[in-house]
């Protein structure tokens, strides 16, 4: 069997490089070409700009993916107001002339975008591709018959995003998402039209299955043979099967292929194997089309007594929320964004995402298959009826509508959510569709309606099931039964102890899963500690008068609710399949509860820098195996000598003993059960304070905070030294502030500049703080609590990178980067 799969490898390695070969006579396979470089752009509506003679030679030069708003200055009078971040929105317009070439006569051509926000126009030498308004959104079109070939195109892509508010978050404005070229033969198969089941192992067999879409626009019958062959990650050919067909002119067909791996490697949260999927259409021997998808063997259950399996193991779902931005990079998607995102969310023990509350991007659901994460992909935040939530502006506090989905809807939710479903079912990561987040009409039957129709279309393209993120049964008043009902997984907001022993008595036979719940800690800046006046003044500026009720750890945060309860509900409960903490991230926008100057949300274990706050280490010390501890606040605390301060510990031991100046305070059981933290009294006094964790009396984990001396120097760390010379690859560098003796200095808001040689841009600076209102595109950032973020871009060029990270009164630090 293996020799015979050799020799086909062979042959077929062979029948690729006879198709590629620059025979004119040989029909040449399709290209998909990266199409984010060389745009113009302006701002507005620029009228006539869709016309091919149109001068832009003043516009501005820009590569994508771009978000525009991102660039702005915050401002009280942006109509964004707190919910989008208080940046400019606008309509803008971009251009790319580009050349086709003669060849591509015979072909077909197509432009697809993988999102642009939003209201999205599209335009060819002049003539209209189509709309679309969902700014969240994939879409493409066949643009051949206006190409003129061997000369210059133009396409124009006009945005509108002018009228705000539009929406509760902050959503950018721009072709903010990746473009490609995609040029086939005219027998081809669509966009999206290879969809691929690899959800059936039985016996350890596993079976995969393939449905194509075909189409033939000749006007001749063609007779082709389908080849499927699937690749481990090695290279080696492990299943292949090959069918002769006809299609007959101007039609197309559904082509079915079954294809079967002995022993295969299954993906898991731990070790995502992924197999390469490849389709090829041959005519005459020669292949004409030819299309690779990545693939993960697993098989997923859902019952309503032990929640959800992968692989026959039960799988708690220790999610997160995440709006889709990347802090100071704004709405422009960038892999490594979203890498380091993950990366820093598995070494909190997290495993699941949920894309709240819109399709995320392409790139983010392949870094999810290739890292492991669980995904539930969620559609809408809005179905008919707009939310209309409260916002503050100017110190007062209104109801606004916001412009969104909802006058959309009707029109055009059937399509989105068809689309949204088609682009990512072939993802391993996709665990479950989510039709919505908190729809308003979820308190009546008519949503029932409504709720049926978006299952029904979900259920007809794909075999996973559908949730829906419903709020409501926190209060007195349920959300419809009916309208529940409509959903294979009842998904639960914000859910109360209470409230699931009354829904658990009544629907016994319901599967579930907390869509949302409140994370630990909420609320607070990272590194945040505010005794007496100091916390006064800082609650003051922000104009919350609740602040009494609010403490870093203390069970309830702000609205009463609270983090860890939410976990430990999950966790008690078997049928449950997990839950997804609002949020991973800091997102910006929507600054809940605050007001200007607050510009970002601060709900996360993450801030919008990508440092960890303290929570991070509550859900480390839940979710994760590996040995931590974790103690604060900072031993900083200046004015508070001979004050009783608490500390609080997190630690996944089973006993934590603290240590002041090196004497011993004691030892604490830690109830890892109960969702257990400890708290200490202690008299402060500048020295140190020592955590030290046991398991069974051994010391499985240390964590020292220590009163510093003054700033003097900085540490910089980058998770990468080496980049891709793309002009798209990224490298964080976060700065940390330390005394003359190398301990971090926590409350340093030091001046950082930074200068860089070599082939790189500095596209964005960060430091976490939500009321930060200097603009993200800078070369210098204040610390804030001791850390600042520095965000470096590739170029075309390859070369060494030197990063200098300077501040007066410091010694300055540099780091060796290459880009290649
Ligand atoms: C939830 C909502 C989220 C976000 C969050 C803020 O109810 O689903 O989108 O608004 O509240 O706390």
């Amino acid at each position: 069997m293996k020799n015979i799969l050799k020799c086909l490898i062979i042959l077929f390695i062979a029948s690729i490089s006879i198709a590629c070969s620059n025979d004119s006579k040989k029909i040449q396979i399709n290209t998909i070409e990266n199409f984010d470089f060389a745009w113009k752009f302006h701002e507005d509506d620029i009228s006539g700009s869709e016309k091919t003679n149109y001068d832009d030679s003043n516009w501005r030069a820009i590569n994508l993916p771009h978000d525009w708003s991102i660039e702005g200055n915050f401002s009280k009078d942006n109509p964004t107001f707190s919910r989008g971040g208080w940046l400019p929105t606008g309509k803008v317009t971009y251009r790319k002339t580009f050349l086709v070439s003669e060849s591509s006569k015979d072909k077909r051509t197509v432009i697809y975008f993988d999102g642009a926000y939003r209201n999205s126009e599209v335009y060819i030498n002049g003539n209209l591709l189509g709309k679309r308004p969902f700014g969240y959104i994939a879409f493409y079109y066949d643009m051949t018959k206006y190409l003129k070939f061997g000369k210059e195109n133009v396409i124009t892509v006009k945005l509108d995003n002018s009228n705000q508010p539009g929406a509760r978050w902050y959503t950018g404005t721009g072709i903010y998402r990746h473009v490609k070229l995609i040029t086939t033969n005219k027998l081809y198969i669509p966009v999206w039209g290879n969809y691929i089941k690899a959800n059936k192992v039985e016996n350890n067999q596993a079976t995969i299955a393939v449905e194509t879409n075909i189409v033939n626009d000749f006007d001749e019958d063609k007779f082709i043979d389908i080849q499927v062959s699937i690749f481990d990650k090695k290279g080696v050919l492990v299943a292949l099967q090959k069918e002769s067909k006809t299609i007959t002119k101007n039609n197309s067909i559904q082509h079915k292929s079954s294809l079967s791996i002995e022993n295969p490697l299954l993906w898991d949260t731990e070790t995502p194997h992924l197999y390469v999927v490849k389709t090829d259409i041959l005519q005459n021997g020669e292949t004409i089309y030819s299309e690779t998808s990545k693939t993960g063997i697993r098989t997923l259950e859902y019952s309503n007594s032990d929640g959800f399996k992968l692989n026959g193991k039960a799988t708690k779902l220790k999610g997160v929320c995440l709006h889709h931005d990347g802090g100071p990079l704004g709405a422009a998607v960038h892999r490594r964004t979203i890498e380091r995102q993950l990366e820093k969310l598995r070494e909190m023990g997290c495993n699941a995402v949920r894309t709240a509350h819109n399709p995320f991007s392409e790139e983010f659901m392949n870094v999810c298959d290739e890292m492991g994460f669980l995904v539930m992909n969620e559609a809408f935040d809005e179905w008919e009826t707009p939310k209309s939530p409260t916002t503050t502006q100017n110190g007062a506090k209104k109801k606004v509508l916001v412009h969104k989905y909802a006058h959309v809807f009707k029109k055009w939710a059937d399509k989105d959510l068809t689309d949204f479903v088609m682009r990512d079912r072939n993802h391993p990561s996709v665990i479950m569709w989510s039709i919505g987040n908190e729809i308003a009409e979820m308190r009546y039957e008519s949503a029932a309606k409504i709720g049926k129709r978006l299952v029904e279309i979900v259920h007809e393209l794909d075999y996973r099931p559908a949730t829906n993120g419903v709020h409501g049964y926190g209060s007195l008043k349920r959300p419809n039964q009916k309208a529940a009902a409509t959903s294979d997984i009842y998904g639960y907001n914000y859910i109360k102890d209470w409230r699931l022993k009354l829904e658990r008595e009544k629907f016994p036979n319901v599967m579930a899963v907390v869509t949302e719940h409140e994370s630990a800690q909420s609320f607070y800046p990272r590194s945040t500690y505010l005794y007496g006046e100091k916390k006064k003044a800082w609650w003051d500026k922000l104009g919350y008068e609740k602040k009494e009720s609010f403490d870093w750890v203390e069970k309830r945060d702000i609205r009463g609710e609270s983090g860890m309860e939410a976990w430990k509900l999950v966790k008690e409960r078997d049928y449950l399949m997990g839950m997804f903490i609002w949020t991973g991230w800091d997102y910006l926008g929507e600054v809940i509860p605050f007001g200007w100057p607050a510009r970002s949300s601060s709900f996360a274990p993450i801030d919008l820098a990508g440092f960890p706050k303290d929570g991070y280490y509550f859900y480390q010390s839940q979710w994760s195996k590996k040995p931590m501890v974790h103690i604060f606040p900072h031993w900083n605390l200046e004015g508070m000598e001979g004050e009783t301060v608490q500390v609080y510990s997190y630690t996944n031991g089973d006993e934590i003993e603290l240590f002041q100046d090196g004497k011993s305070l004691g030892k604490q059981k830690n109830n890892i059960e109960g969702v257990e933290y400890q708290t200490w009294n202690i008299v402060y006094k500048p020295g140190e304070l020592k955590a030290v964790s046991y398991k069974n009396g051994e010391n499985i984990a240390e964590k020292i905070v220590k009163t510093s001396g003054a700033p003097s120097k900085i540490k910089i760390e980058t998770r990468k030294t080496e980049m891709q010379a793309n002009g798209q690859d990224l490298i964080y560098a976060e700065c940390t502030i330390l005394d003359k003796d190398g301990n971090e200095v926590p409350i340093a808001n030091n001046l950082l500049r930074f200068d860089v040689e070599g082939p790189v841009t500095i596209v964005g600076v960060g430091n976490g703080d939500n009321m930060g209102l200097e603009p993200f595109k800078a070369n210098q950032r204040m610390a804030f609590n001791g850390k600042c973020l520095v965000i470096l871009q590739s170029t075309k060029e390859s070369g060494n990178v030197k990063l200098t990270v300077q501040s007066d009164g410091l010694s300055s630090n540099t780091v060796n980067l290459i880009s290649k």
